[in-house]
């Protein structure tokens, strides 16, 4: 399986966001964490830095919405230029919709499962879904420890995906770095977002790249 590293710019340095964009140019996607203080206890960013990151990104733009009112702002960020927009599944009212409505303005959509969240409402909706993003830390802070139950889910998730035939792609994101990568690569996840890992690295460039040769099950 072709799997893809997606750095998370929550661990790189935001007045120089554009050298630290430079830097994982042989990323296969960059992971933008918006955060709104109310669905998750932190602030980020938002839609006008999210434009210009889109304009100078070397590679395709992965937004992952933790807020709240996902139904009134995931389609900005589509507009914006995002390849893919992930909402979380706790902060809408209309899955379906809302992913149809990303599709149809030209991003992939994902949607995002806190830890608690169980993926079985979502196995029927896969045809809609171009991503399933399974959390496996809290959302909400970069750096934290990598919560092993949720092996499970992505297993049950990957499963799901190969009978539906439908090539949704399965994200993780928290706690990946290269001792834990593999494992769960091996229980079926294909797109790992690292933001630690990546940018707390001495050589971020070859940090992206063991991390593609340990995921590569
Ligand atoms: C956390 C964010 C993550 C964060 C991951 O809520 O969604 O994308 O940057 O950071 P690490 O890789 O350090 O766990
Ligand atoms: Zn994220």
């Amino acid at each position: 399986m072709a799997v893809k590293i997606a750095p998370s710019i929550l661990s790189a340095d935001f007045v120089n966001l554009e050298r630290d964009l430079q830097r994982i140019a042989n990323a296969d996607l960059v992971h933008v964490d918006v955060m709104d203080n109310h669905f998750v206890p932190n602030l980020t960013l938002g839609l006008p830095i999210v434009q210009r990151i889109v304009e100078v990104s070397p590679v395709p733009v992965d937004v992952h919405l933790m807020i709240e009112d996902a139904d009134r702002w995931a389609p900005e960020f589509a507009r914006a230029g995002a390849s893919s927009v992930t909402f979380h599944a706790e902060a809408t009212q209309a899955p379906v919709r809302l992913a149809r409505e990303l599709r149809s303005l030209g991003a992939r959509a994902g949607v995002g499962l806190r830890p608690a969240s169980p993926v079985e409402p979502f196995l029927d909706l896969l045809p809609e879904l171009d991503m399933v993003l399974v959390m496996t830390v809290e959302p909400g802070f970069g750096g934290q420890s990598f919560i092993e139950g949720m092996l499970p889910k992505i297993r049950r998730t990957r499963q799901a995906i190969a009978q539906a035939g439908t090539g949704t792609w399965l994200q993780v994101d928290g706690g990946i770095s290269r001792s834990t990568i593999a494992r769960v690569a091996q229980a079926g996840a294909d797109v790992f977002v690292a933001g630690s890992a990546v940018y707390g690295a001495d050589d971020v460039a070859a940090e992206i790249d063991a991390l593609r040769t340990l995921g590569s099950t």
